[in-house]
């Protein structure tokens, strides 16, 4: 089957893996904590003595006013993600072999809810996909309300299935955006306020009928408003997606690094729903920083196995909603179960719970941060600054003009490269528009680095990319073609392409500025710039594929520059080897 993808070695690691059970384990870190209801209900007179207390000795306030914030919590990101690195050793010391008789089906399906369909006709935007992709933003403060069939278009386009293929086993639909083993785990739903042809209410979207189902009826947008602390897009918004994870649609396969796979999978949606909106010139922006547990009981997820994790603001009002907190009922609406059983993995709502904020007050504390990431950004880049060689930030290759709608049809990921050169034209084209700010306001978290195997016009050998300025500065030249293929987990599809983008993060700084949930914002950052690299490359005509990778093994090979860095995402483009008819 395509999806899997390690063949040989019909395993992935994993360090805990012994923990996992086929009954929800109640998580536990070996620390004592004080329950949180017991805090709220004391809050009045913890605080009264710790005020008197103040005046008299003032350091002792500022570490008992408030209990620790799960978030600030770094040490347990850095648990997660130490645990979950792949090595070589590490695929042969824990090797998991796919259950396909218990292989968990690919959709949500609520049974007693009627679907509303979605209409299935729209005209395509004509927008050409570069530009779609390379938009960070829509000009203008106009009001835009997007219509149904607009909303079905982004739907579409993001998450709908755009192929079937038939195997021995059975049949696999394909989605829109890439995802890791082909198990598409995310679910979106929709928040909205009534539009020119639809009704207020939270829906769930249905790819499987391309239908939109009711979960609650009227305008539900104040809680997410109130969620994300009164954020200005959001509050604005006349529709909103948030997109929700299923762990164990993922994790039967990839166990406890499900988690990193939340970010990469969510990312690829989310890359192909910016271009689309920009493309129906809707302003969008991806939004993460909310309390958790309000957008969850809104969406009434059974949180031991399904959590929100990002989203989008669509469109722009005059005037903004106001942060309604509602009390919401459960809803409990049956479901068709993914499986005959499921496994749970203790790592995974771990490390959710360990990155969730809590507060409004903490939302809008942990937004603020960007400033100060903005500054420690802006010294890294002094710092770093070399003899950058190439580039220039030229928008090049005027190359083929199709519509966005065509490339996002015509992606799926290359199964084999040709071992032909592409243009350094195309290269940075495909980096520079993929590479356009995801965040208003502050600068990517992540840092570009490439193996060059056959590039015409760059010498091959190991890269670093300046986004600020389109320059590609040399690290080391030589051919590394074995090492690519090696440090891809040793598949051949990074040794044949062309290029292959590698994604490093810094998380020492970007957990000390974003607590926890900066991991996060690292992971879907890193899917939505791989999600970005797929169709920038789809675009002209080229092949690309996401990959799994070696972690330290990346840092090391490009260190000393990538040293203390965190690999977190693989791009591999090229030509693509069509198969033998
Ligand atoms: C984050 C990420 C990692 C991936 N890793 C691999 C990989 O290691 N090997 C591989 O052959 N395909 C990999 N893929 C490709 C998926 O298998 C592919 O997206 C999935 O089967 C769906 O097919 P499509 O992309 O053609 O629509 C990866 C995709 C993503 C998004």
């Amino acid at each position: 089957m395509k999806g899997d993808f390690v063949d040989a070695r019909k395993h992935q690691s994993g360090y805990d893996e012994g923990h996992a059970c086929r009954f929800p384990a109640s998580p536990c870190d070996g620390k004592i904590k004080l329950p949180r209801p017991i805090f709220d209900a004391f809050k009045t007179q913890i605080a009264d003595v710790l005020l008197r207390v103040f005046h008299k000795r003032r350091f002792i306030i500022l570490d008992l006013m408030m209990p620790p914030s799960p978030n600030r919590d770094i040490a347990r990101t850095w648990k997660y993600h130490n645990a979950t690195k792949h090595s070589e050793w590490s695929i042969r010391a824990s090797p998991h072999y796919l259950d396909w008789q218990n292989h968990p089906f690919p959709f949500k399906i609520y049974t007693t809810i009627d679907p509303n369909p979605l209409p299935k006709d729209a005209d395509q935007t004509g927008i050409v996909a570069l530009s779609a992709i390379g938009a960070s933003s829509v000009p203008g403060d106009a009001e835009k309300v997007p219509a149904l069939g607009d909303l079905a278009r982004i739907l579409y386009f993001s998450a709908g299935i755009t192929k079937k293929k038939t195997y021995a086993g059975g049949e696999i639909y394909f989605r829109a955006a890439s995802c890791t083993g082909a198990l598409y785990e995310f679910e979106l739903y929709l928040v909205c306020n009534d539009l020119p042809d639809w009704k207020a209410g939270v829906y769930h979207f249905s790819p499987g009928d391309f239908a939109l189902r009711l979960l609650r009826a009227g305008d539900f947008r104040g809680v997410l408003v109130h969620a994300t602390a009164s954020e200005s897009s959001i509050a604005r918004a006349p529709a909103i997606i948030v997109c929700a994870g299923t762990y164990w649609r993922n994790s039967w396969k990839y166990r406890t690094r499900t988690y990193r796979h939340f970010g990469w999978d969510n990312g690829t949606i989310l890359a192909n729903m910016l271009a689309m909106a920009s493309a129906l010139r809707l302003p969008a922006k991806v939004v993460l920083g909310f309390v958790d547990s309000e957008v969850n009981a809104l969406l009434d997820l059974d949180t031991s196995r399904e959590v929100a994790f990002s989203m989008v603001s669509l469109g722009r009002i005059n005037g903004e909603s106001p942060a309604t907190p509602r009390e919401l009922s459960k809803l409990n609406f049956p479901t068709i179960p993914l499986s005959k059983s499921e496994i749970d993995y203790p790592g995974l709502r771990e490390i959710h719970e360990a990155s969730s904020l809590e507060t409004r007050e903490e939302v809008a504390e942990w937004r603020s941060a960007a400033s100060r990431w903005e500054r420690a950004a802006a010294r890294a880049t002094r710092v770093r600054q070399g003899d950058a060689s190439r580039g220039g930030g030229r928008v090049r290759d005027s190359g083929p003009t199709d519509p966005i709608e065509q490339v996002i049809l015509r992606r799926g990921s290359t199964r084999k490269f040709e071992r032909q050169p592409i243009t350094l034209d195309q290269l940075l084209t495909i980096l520079t528009t993929s590479t356009q700010p995801i965040w208003p306001g502050f600068s990517l978290l992540n840092n570009l680095y490439l193996i060059i195997n056959a590039v015409d016009g760059l010498a091959p050998g190991a890269y670093y990319y300046h986004v600020a300025t389109a320059d590609l500065e040399l690290l080391k030249s030589g051919n590394f073609r074995n090492e690519a293929r090696y440090l891809g987990l040793q598949q051949d599809l990074p040794g044949d392409a062309a290029a292959d983008v590698f994604f490093l993060a810094p998380l020492d700084p970007i957990l000390d500025v974003f607590g926890n949930r900066g991991y996060r914002v690292t992971q879907l950052e890193a899917g939505m710039l791989g999600g970005k690299i797929y169709l920038a490359a789809y675009a002209l005509r080229l092949g690309a594929t996401g990959l799994t990778f070696f972690d330290d093994d990346v840092t090391q090979f490009f260190s000393p520059h990538a040293a203390g860095k965190s690999a977190t995402f693989l791009v591999a483009l090229g030509k693509v080897r069509k198969p033998p008819q």
